[in-house]
């Protein structure tokens, strides 16, 4: 993927995943989204990184937070952006997806933020483009969600620099999630302390150790969140698995909710995140997502920022 992300002189060419991602990289980009977050102050004020730049969502899934966030955040920064509404497009019409890419690039365009169902879908689109664009990753199937990385480790270090004497755990559908496999190369390359891994055994990977060797695994969330500083809590991700496969919701939260009750067996100041859309009562109990301990709009604002550093790094002369 290096090959594909980067050019010979390892600029930035397009964001796939974070696989690969190291330290130092990680931090510039954070840094860089900080950096955004001051001179927009607070977003309140556009900039004009972008201006006569052209940015394209492509969203084949839903999505609130990350599309809302990626035009917001090439606004901001002075691109036009185009939301291409799939729905009323060629697409219905069976044309395939690289003619429709060739088609939108033959108007100009500079980016392409691209949300697909099927794992390794932007990584297809750059490897057929016709010209210059950026493809920046926005989610494809279980593969990776490289900004929501991002914005998940931005949000934890503004709040505790000392990442790495942090314990978190990851507690959900883990098996489904594009969002863990990317936190987990996002916090491990910055180097956390312990990263535990906690769903029932079906929503684990089949080769989760292969695949996740910087961590450990557990099944039994009460054992998995003990001491903790960070949980971050997945949804169950229901349009990519056998429903039949799973307990019923409120099997699912008594065993995998984080419930105050449960919450207290972590650290007193354990942080709370979830990528969202959170179902209240089924991965998380309502009055944890909405108490003091949470983050989960901190990460929804984060995001902005976040994409706006990418979007710089990728089309900024
Ligand atoms: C996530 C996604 O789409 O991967 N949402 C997001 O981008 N914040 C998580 C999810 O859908 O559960």
């Amino acid at each position: 993927m290096d090959e594909l992300q980067f050019d010979a002189n390892g600029r930035l060419r397009h964001l796939i995943t974070l696989d690969g991602f190291d330290r130092v990289r990680i931090h510039g980009m954070l840094d860089r989204a900080d950096a955004l977050r001051r001179e927009s102050r607070d977003g309140a004020c556009p900039l004009d990184l972008l201006h006569g730049r052209t940015v394209i969502n492509l969203f084949f899934e839903p999505s609130t937070r990350t599309r809302t966030s990626f035009d917001l955040a090439a606004k901001r920064l002075g691109a036009q952006v185009i939301n291409f509404d799939i729905a009323r497009s060629s697409t219905v019409k069976g044309e395939s997806l690289l003619d429709t890419i060739h088609t939108l690039e033959a108007m100009h365009c500079d980016a392409f933020v691209v949300r697909h169902a099927e794992s390794g879908t932007p990584a297809l689109i750059a490897r057929n483009l016709r010209t210059r664009a950026a493809v920046l990753n926005a989610g494809d199937g279980n593969h990776a969600h490289p900004t929501q990385g991002l914005l998940d480790a931005l949000t934890l270090r503004r709040q505790r620099p000392d990442l790495q004497d942090l314990r978190v755990v990851i507690c959900g559908d883990i098996r489904h999630s594009r969002v863990a496999r990317s936190d987990v190369h996002a916090l491990a390359a910055l180097g956390v302390r312990e990263l535990r891994l906690c769903a029932p055994a079906n929503l684990l990977p089949e080769s989760a150790a292969e695949e996740f060797p910087q961590c450990g695994f557990f099944h039994n969330f009460d054992e998995a969140i003990d001491g903790c500083d960070v949980a971050i809590m997945l949804r169950l991700q229901k349009e990519r698995m056998d429903l039949a496969a799973i307990p019923s919701e409120a099997e699912y939260f008594a065993q995998y909710g984080l419930t105050p009750a449960r919450l207290k067996r972590a650290r007193a100041d354990c942080l709370v995140m979830h990528p969202g859309p959170i179902n209240r009562n089924v991965e998380i109990a309502g009055e944890v997502a909405d108490g003091t301990q949470s983050l989960i709009l901190d990460q929804v604002a984060n995001g902005v920022f976040v994409r706006m550093a990418v979007l710089a790094e990728l089309l900024a002369a």
